[in-house]
């Protein structure tokens, strides 16, 4: 059984507003299209209801709120933590009643979301934080809400951004999310073709989808052995672990009694187990 140390990549350097605004004033800001996401475009001309609650989360300079905009769209609401594109934006939209800009943290962000489009921000967050995505995606859209956009099909030698795979994301999104769409995009830009998968996936709102703090866990195999254990719980249909073992993603039936959980790890007393409040 190997020991992994938690979050290899990130640890070294959180990937706070610092962090981001620091890239925004350099200018290394490779990620910037300077143009609407082509497979994002193609998809935003599906959406027939031009009333639609739109959440774009690390929106950057969010070309795609104004591709929405140009197009008639009228809620839509786009979120960064660097002040930097935030300023940009308001500036960009002064006096547009249909488009609010918010200075934040998206896990701090509550709202009620039909469509979150997702484009350059799952990657550019610590993969630790992976099934905190989940969790809050789910939180945030309307009981037939959509999150629609694009994640990366392939790795990456550090990040951000920080890859992933088809296989890895149809585990982390199961059960919370309908997979209406994860294929590989037909039309993304030149430098990321056959590398990015289009996503449209469907709040399944029969479930109910907890996060909860983990303690005591130390690596990989215990990692699975708990999984194990959660999983042979009756009504929960998925349960995902995040790669600093620090908060499990558990998606059931019905509310699970903390207890329960609590006993089924308890087969080490260091292990602990928490519910983190929405
Ligand atoms: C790789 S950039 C992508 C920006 C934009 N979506 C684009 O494609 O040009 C990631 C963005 O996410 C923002 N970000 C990172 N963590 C965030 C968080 N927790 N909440 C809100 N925004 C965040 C960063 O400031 C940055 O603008």
């Amino acid at each position: 059984m190997s020991d992994l140390k938690c979050c290899v990549v990130s640890c070294d350097r959180p990937l706070d507003a610092a962090y981001w605004e620091a890239q925004y004033e350099a200018k290394t800001t490779g990620w910037d299209l300077g143009q609407v996401s082509p497979p994002i475009q193609a998809y935003v001309d599906t959406v027939a209801d031009k009333n639609s609650r739109i959440l774009i989360p690390g929106c950057g300079n969010s070309y795609e709120a104004e591709y929405l905009l140009e197009h008639g769209f009228t809620n839509i609401t786009v979120i960064d933590i660097a002040p930097t594109p935030v300023a940009v934006l308001k500036e960009k939209f002064k006096n547009n009643p249909n488009i609010q800009i918010v200075l934040g943290d998206f896990f701090e962000h509550q709202g009620n979301y039909d469509l979150i489009i997702e484009q350059t921000f799952f990657c550019a967050l610590p993969p630790t934080l992976r099934q905190k995505y989940v969790w809050k995606m789910h939180q945030l859209l309307a009981e037939e809400g959509i999150l629609a956009g694009l994640l990366f099909n392939r790795m990456f030698e550090s990040g951000p951004p920080f890859g992933g795979s088809k296989e890895e994301y149809q585990k982390l999104f199961a059960a919370a999310f309908d997979f209406i769409k994860m294929d590989l995009s037909e039309n993304s830009i030149a430098p990321r073709a056959n590398s990015e998968l289009f996503i449209n996936l469907k709040k399944n709102r029969q479930v109910v989808v907890n996060l909860y703090e983990l303690e005591g866990i130390t690596c990989s195999g215990y990692m699975e052995t708990i999984t194990e254990k959660i999983l042979a719980i009756d009504a929960v249909l998925n349960a995902s672990i995040s790669s600093n073992f620090a908060e499990v993603l558990i998606v059931s039936t019905n509310e699970i009694e903390t207890k329960i959980l609590k006993d089924v790890i308890a087969y080490d007393e260091k292990y602990t187990i928490k519910k983190i409040k929405n």
